[in-house]
């Protein structure tokens, strides 16, 4: 097989931040995907609906001729007002809320600390139906940054979803055997999202042969046999499992630094990245699933009318870096030449 098209593809979590760097990076989404839910941790974070509606003006005059959609979040503090996400959800404008437990991340600092200040939201969105996005890591110092997906799934996500029946909730860039195993077993009210840089490199990138920021990313990558375990996820055609990129430019010097930001920038190569580690995984029949078909059936929307045509042949080339008016935005390199051009 040296050509395969597809349904055109999704991004079910993406960071475009705002202003240079917005007008910047939008462009590398809007190219091959037709939608992305677009996560609210801006500084302010997009808390309420009418911010979510004043960012989402704010992305389509940086498409000026894209066919995009972008899908809204807010972003759940301890003082989100049920009736607001309510009423943002009805109007068509939010498709999820994000939870950010605080300090887990970058700008998580407005988020959860008491989960029962956000229990009202979380009923009310069971009652609705609206999707909560969890960034599942433990923020606790006691506990080793290797294990904080695996110790959230057990302490609080489990409970939290216990707590709250009905709650959908997406699993948000697992990297882990556990969240694997957690998102299979949990039916229909539960996804989980997969990077594509967490199907790529494990902890080694970061840290063999000197230290590697542009593989620094939250949740870190972990060990091999959790790789390998999303990669078996990802390629499984399992309807729980679809792609979110976590796509998340950071400037140059602020990665190249003494305390480097969290994110690889993955947007203008991600599907050509993905169509090597499916034909890799022997799972190009599914890619589609992944891409295309399992994330809109979680979040109960159409899948997308056109298409996306994948051919193989010689290395392709894409830029090292994306230029910006704040800097220089390094593009995710995979350590293996990519065979898959987007036509
Ligand atoms: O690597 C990450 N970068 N993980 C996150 O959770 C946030 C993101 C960002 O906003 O830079
Ligand atoms: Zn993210």
């Amino acid at each position: 097989m040296d050509q395969i098209t597809l349904r055109r593809p999704d991004d079910w979590h993406l960071h475009l931040r705002d202003g240079a760097m917005l007008r910047a990076v939008a462009p590398e989404t809007a190219r091959h995907f037709a939608r992305a839910i677009i996560m609210p941790n801006l500084v302010p974070p997009v808390v309420t609906g009418d911010q979510a509606a004043a960012y989402r003006e704010r992305i389509l005059a940086a498409l000026p001729d894209g066919d995009f959609e972008p899908l809204m979040t807010l972003y759940l503090t301890e003082e989100t007002d049920p009736n607001d996400v309510a009423a943002a959800h009805a109007s068509g404008l939010v498709k999820a809320v994000k939870l950010y437990p605080a300090g887990a991340t970058t700008n998580s600092a407005s988020g959860v600390r008491d989960f029962d200040k956000v229990r009202p939201v979380l009923e009310k969105m069971a009652e609705i139906g609206l999707p909560l996005c969890v960034h599942g890591e433990v923020v606790t110092h006691d506990v080793d940054i290797f294990d904080r997906e695996a110790v959230f799934i057990d302490t609080v996500l489990d409970p939290l979803r216990r707590a709250t029946p009905g709650l959908r909730v997406v699993m948000e860039h697992i990297t882990t055997k556990q969240g694997a195993d957690y998102a299979r077993a949990g039916g229909d009210d539960l996804g989980a999202t997969i990077t594509t840089h967490h199907l790529v490199i494990n902890r080694n990138a970061i840290l063999v042969g000197g230290i590697k920021p542009h593989y620094y990313c939250l949740p870190v990558a972990k060990r091999e046999e959790h790789r390998l375990a999303l990669r078996a996820a990802a390629t499984s055609g399992d309807a729980s499992f679809f792609l979110g990129t976590d796509s998340a430019p950071h400037v140059d010097p602020l990665k190249e630094n003494a305390c480097g930001c969290a994110g690889c920038f993955t947007a203008t190569n991600t599907m050509s990245i993905l169509a090597e580690v499916f034909e890799q995984e022997g799972a190009l029949d599914r890619l589609e699933a992944f891409t295309s078909l399992n994330g809109p059936r979680f979040y109960g929307l159409p899948v997308n009318e056109g298409t996306l045509t994948l051919t193989k042949g010689d290395p392709v080339t894409y830029p090292a870096k994306i230029e910006t008016e704040d800097g220089a935005v390094t593009v995710f390199d995979p350590m293996m030449p990519l065979h898959w051009r987007v036509d």
